[in-house]
């Protein structure tokens, strides 16, 4: 990297040893990516907030940094974190686990970092511009910022999004420039799509043939909402390394096809999504080998206040089946808005919960095993795909009106 004076002397440590260690990430990182200078970010969203994704090393390391006095020069938020609803709270060792994650927390705002634990920022007025430079890990919420703001970001790791926010500046590589942010391949869209997880499935898809390309919707036509654009975000970055998509007509990068088209002259790779597809993606994204469900959560991402209140319009009145729990995930600001407005009684009525800042990912392993949950059902494919895993339970994956039903009736179908 071409760095300048006053660069090369924040790494040689003149600027103290925070500033030290962040620049030695970052040129690390431009380095490694061919960047040639640094560019200002207005801002960053840190991932590396609980104890399954930094583990004590990490904490170690966040810790000395806020010992020796790193503050972060640009509003920096954080990720959502471990939170356990009160019926799930007896896990051993959760004591220790608690303990980790309140410190991660506390040195973040030592650091100055405002706790807004989601990763939907962007619904509680945090919200780049177009065309300004970010630092953001969260993979949902990445490619959202690129896709949909015409934001510019990198989908940064723990260490790097830490660098940038105690530095205000990041390496000039990927997302940050022009020529980098071209679609890879059309997917072109031959069906109407219906609601979020219509949205997520064919993110799934997408992401799952562009990899670490870009893909370009056409045949997408408005209204589309906030939340369905929130959920195909998610599920493009959980299939593959996508870090933004275009839908033509719509994002703000994608007047048309060609403008928005890696090789101009030949065109792209165009793939075609319909009702077929749809029914392929669902069924990789369903493991549930019998209809019973044990846990319903919508949230991932973090629920808009809309979804809130459109999940607590069926709840008014009834209640969530005595062998089902029922999670609803968001940020406490929305959970905020949520009380304000009687959704939380309702939802509590039925027998739900609605929890501030936690993700179900952020849990120990086999915790779900461990409390006899076999069955999730949701309606967000990123959900889905990482449940597996993370936790090896089976999936019930469909619309969040099935997902609703299933929550009352304790059956999927
Ligand atoms: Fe958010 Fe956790 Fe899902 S961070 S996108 S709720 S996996």
């Amino acid at each position: 990297m071409n760095l300048t004076p006053e660069k090369r002397r924040m790494l040689e440590g003149e600027y103290g040893y925070t500033i030290q260690k962040a620049m030695e990430i970052l040129v690390g990182l431009g380095e490694c990516y061919d960047a040639d200078e640094f560019i200002p970010v207005q801002s960053a969203h840190l991932s590396a907030n609980n104890p399954v994704s930094i583990g004590d090393p990490g904490i170690r390391f966040i810790r000395e940094l806020a010992e020796k006095e790193g503050r972060f020069l640009i509003f920096t938020d954080t990720n959502p974190i471990t939170v356990l609803p009160q019926k799930f709270r007896e896990i051993p060792s959760q004591e220790e686990w608690s303990q980790k994650q309140k410190t991660i927390l506390d040195v973040y705002s030592k650091m100055g970092a405002f706790l807004a634990n989601t990763c939907t920022p962007y619904l509680i007025g945090h919200l780049p511009q177009f065309g300004q430079h970010v630092a953001w890990s969260e993979s949902s919420a990445t490619v959202f910022a690129n896709s949909i703001l015409g934001a510019r970001t990198n989908r940064e790791g723990g260490p790097s999004a830490i660098a940038a926010a105690l530095i205000g500046e990041t390496p000039a590589y990927g997302m940050h420039l022009a020529e980098k942010r071209l679609g890879s391949i059309e997917i072109s869209v031959q069906m109407v799509l219906k609601g979020v997880a219509d949205f997520g499935t064919l993110g799934y898809f997408a992401g799952n043939l562009a990899q670490d390309g870009i893909p370009v919707f056409t045949g997408i036509t408005p209204p589309v909402s906030l939340e369905e654009l929130k959920m195909l975000s998610a599920a493009c970055a959980t299939a593959g390394s996508v870090n933004m998509f275009h839908i033509v007509g719509l994002t703000p990068e994608a007047p048309s096809l060609e403008a928005v088209s890696k090789n101009k002259k030949k065109g792209l790779e165009s793939v075609q999504f319909d009702k077929k597809q749809l029914r392929q993606t669902e069924e990789i994204l369903s493991s549930a080998e019998t209809s019973d469900v044990d846990l319903v959560i919508f949230g991932c991402p973090h629920c808009s206040i809309q979804e809130i209140s459109y999940i607590a319009s069926f709840l008014n009145g009834k209640k969530v089946n005595s062998e089902v729990s029922l999670w609803i995930l968001t940020s406490k600001i929305i959970k905020g808005y949520a009380r304000n407005m009687g959704l939380l009684k309702i939802i509590e009525d039925a027998g739900g919960m609605v929890i501030g800042d936690g993700c179900q990912n952020i849990l120990p392993s086999g915790f779900f095993k461990s409390q006899g949950v076999r069955n999730i059902a949701t309606d967000s494919a990123k959900l889905s795909y990482y449940q597996r895993n993370l936790q090896n339970v089976h999936v019930h994956y469909g619309s969040t009106q099935r997902c609703i039903n299933a929550a009352i009736n304790g059956i999927w179908r």
